[in-house]
């Protein structure tokens, strides 16, 4: 027997009225830059890769989800690893879902949905796995849905942002003004909190930061445009002016290492079980 899912046209159809301009935001951010996103993921891989590490060793699962799938590699990662299973791929943004279905036809599900209110019964999931997805979402929410679905015994692998992360950029913001134009992740500290309070058990939760390096604050925007990763905290950005830009690339300039600008993300990885 295979996983009902609830069909989804749009995204109206799954966000509540409350869910609000944030969530519509963040879709169609990511949306926008579904097919640009591969070429520019280099931080997502290496997450990835690391994430995948924690992918309980022996197991044989039958039906495996990834939350906030995007284009969906990870997903086919996940298809090749488990041959013999149901594979689904979920994500907030339609424009994601459409563009890994047109590039990884072939043996998965995609499925348009939240992750905070997901469209599957209690107990039908083995395996949940998520890259850098759940720290766009109600953490609390996700673990309560996360528990909901895992079969008893079913593992959940993800990795996060926390607090920190981008610090360059937003400290280089700071100097030009005091808008909100960067993402603002919660503390590893209170995710600590959360996973702890959740109702799955934690088996491991750590945290590795990440630098990235750009020639220029040019090079490091076109990627994260590239991404999908505007700001998305608030939705007046405020218009960037020759004047602001050069602040920002001044104030920028004092982070710049041997190779290059640097932009740090903070990871947050674990492994929990139903
Ligand atoms: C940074 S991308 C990561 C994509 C992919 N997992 C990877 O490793 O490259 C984050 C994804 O999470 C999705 N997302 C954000 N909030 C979500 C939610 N509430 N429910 C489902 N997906 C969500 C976004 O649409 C986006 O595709």
């Amino acid at each position: 027997m295979g996983i009902q899912i609830k069909s989804r046209q749009n995204e109206e159809h799954y966000l509540d009225i409350s869910d609000t301009d944030y969530k519509k935001r963040v879709a169609r951010n990511f949306g926008k830059a579904a097919r640009t996103y591969d070429s520019a993921a280099r931080l997502q891989k290496r997450v990835a890769a690391r994430a995948r590490m924690l992918l309980p060793a022996g197991i044989m699962p039958d039906y495996v989800l990834d939350l906030g799938c995007g284009t969906g590699y990870e997903t086919a990662f996940l298809n090749a690893r488990y041959p013999d299973a149901s594979i689904i791929g979920l994500d907030l943004s339609m424009g994601m879902i459409d563009f890994a279905n047109s590039c990884h036809s072939q043996g998965h599900q995609w499925c348009a949905g939240d992750m905070e209110n997901l469209p599957f019964a209690s107990d039908s999931f083995d395996l949940i796995y998520s890259s850098l997805a759940i720290q766009w979402c109600d953490s609390e929410r996700v673990f309560d849905e996360i528990h909901r679905v895992l079969k008893p015994g079913g593992s959940f692998v993800f990795s996060s942002l926390g607090a920190g992360t981008m610090e360059e950029l937003h400290s280089a913001w700071q100097q030009v003004d005091r808008g909100e134009h960067t993402n603002r992740f919660s503390s590893y500290s209170e995710q600590k909190r959360v996973v702890e309070q959740s109702a799955l058990q934690v088996n491991s939760f750590c945290r590795q930061a990440e630098t990235l390096h750009y020639p220029s604050l040019k090079t490091l925007f076109r990627e994260l445009k590239a991404l999908g990763v505007n700001t998305v905290n608030s939705a007046s950005k405020g218009l960037m002016t020759p004047g602001k830009l050069k602040t920002l690339e001044t104030a920028y300039e004092h982070f710049r290492e041997t190779l290059g600008l640097p932009l740090t993300y903070q990871v947050i990885y674990g492994q929990m079980q139903k």
